[in-house]
């Protein structure tokens, strides 16, 4: 008889071949330290190029002290209940607020994980009548939001920022029209830096009478001149009806935000079951990000730091001749011809040991099978020096490993 536990025991499922070795090098690696530009990887320091932290707020001091002063006030568990029962205050409120001004929306609703406001925000709005056009590459967070709402039985998938493809799941969820129609896409692409054709898209979105929603995980705080995100710097924060940004990166907390028209907003507070059912997000956090929204808002000099890193970061890597794809923000994708996963896990094991520069890889579906791509996030806190120490570590693996980069792997993923 079989077991429901049977595919535990064998190498299937996700990652099954380094789940079996229990593997926490490669996958799960364990790290030491608070999060920054040098931490530590099995007793050793390495430079930190894989995580969101992309203003540097990491560890911020004023963060802290909001944090201190928050927990001998309310500890960590306060409020209890979810925001529809007892777990509503005036600091989680006036969050809110903040953030819709900030935003330049009229409101906005607090999640308590990024993944969760996605996820809620999609399936609040959607029901059976409702179409849901979602960019292919969009994150799985939207997916699982898609397939939550009834509407993923009526989902049509568009090619990577293809307008054309689009107006054509457009066209056809106009043709047998019931209900609304929905466009879903990420702003920033957290994989390969690419931004959304933002403007095209919102002209699409009125032509078809569709409504907008944009998750910008990557870009808010990153993009715009005030960090408001894609919107803000294409200048078209105005056409997009649902922002989404999480405080899992640039903000260097947690949680996540929905912003949009006021009875909108105040219909996924009532409707969202993520939101609903989910213990409130705890005062600890909602002090810290009001001092972390301050530091976004008035500190442009972070975003200025975190530019020039990426720039010299991508003009360092291409001109040893790596290929970084098209990207237009600070994510930078580093792409690279391999003959398996183990020469990619030997590529990444030998920046890491022989250079100490700490990279995660990313590999087949998002790239193709004989690519690996490794993903680098430049933050505002990185020294030139981090950077010219990794560049050279690029340099040393070239060599070592005799990498033919005359080829282009990104274009072979479009
Ligand atoms: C595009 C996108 N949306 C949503 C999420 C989920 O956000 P969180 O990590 O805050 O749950 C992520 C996280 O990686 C993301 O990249």
């Amino acid at each position: 008889m079989p077991d429901l536990f049977d595919k535990c025991r064998g190498d299937g499922g996700y990652f099954g071949f380094l789940r079996t070795q229990n593997d926490l090098y490669y996958a799960r690696p364990v790290l030491d330290g608070v999060p920054g530009p040098h931490m530590k990887f099995h007793g050793k320091e390495v430079i930190m190029w894989a995580i969101n932290n992309y203003l540097g707020l990491a560890g911020n001091e004023e963060v802290r002290q909001a944090a201190r002063k928050s927990m001998e006030d309310w500890g960590t568990f306060t409020p209890m209940g979810s925001r529809m029962l007892t777990g509503n205050t005036d600091r989680h409120i006036g969050l809110e607020k903040k953030l819709a001004a900030f935003l330049q929306k009229p409101a906005a609703i607090l999640f308590n994980y990024g993944y969760l406001g996605v996820m809620g925000t999609i399936s609040a709005l959607t029901g059976p009548d409702d179409v849901i056009v979602m960019d292919r590459l969009c994150h799985a967070s939207i997916v699982d939001g898609t397939v939550l709402a009834s509407a993923g039985r009526r989902f049509r998938p568009f090619k990577h920022n293809d307008l054309d493809h689009l107006e054509h799941h457009l066209k056809a969820a106009n043709r047998q029209r019931k209900g609304g129609i929905l466009i879903v896409i990420e702003g920033v692409y957290g994989m390969r830096g690419d931004l959304a054709d933002l403007k095209g898209i919102c002209e699409l979105k009125d032509r078809y009478e569709a409504r907008l929603f944009v998750d910008d995980a990557h870009g808010f705080g990153v993009m715009g001149e005030h960090g408001r995100g894609l919107g803000e710097h294409f200048g078209v924060q105005d056409k997009i009806d649902l922002y989404f940004g999480t405080f899992a990166k640039a903000f260097a907390a947690i949680g996540g935000v929905t912003a949009g028209e006021e009875e909108v907003v105040r219909y996924i507070k009532y409707n969202a079951r993520t939101h609903v059912f989910a213990k409130s997000l705890p005062l600890i956090y909602v002090d810290a990000l009001e001092a972390s929204l301050n530091l976004v808002e008035n500190h442009p000099e972070y975003r200025d730091r975190m530019w020039q890193v990426a720039k010299r970061l991508q003009a360092g890597l291409k001109a040893l001749g790596y290929d970084i794809g098209d990207t237009q923000s600070p994510i930078t994708p580093v792409y690279v011809p391999t003959g398996s996963a183990q020469q990619a896990m030997a590529m990444m094991k030998l920046l890491r040991e022989d250079s100490g520069v700490f990279v995660s890889a990313v590999s087949y579906p998002v790239v193709p099978r004989d690519v690996a791509m490794f993903r680098m996030i430049p933050t505002a806190s990185h020294s030139d020096e981090d950077v010219d120490l990794t560049v050279e570590a690029f340099k040393k693996m070239r060599d070592k490993m005799n990498l033919d980069l005359s080829q282009k792997p990104s274009l072979r993923n479009r």
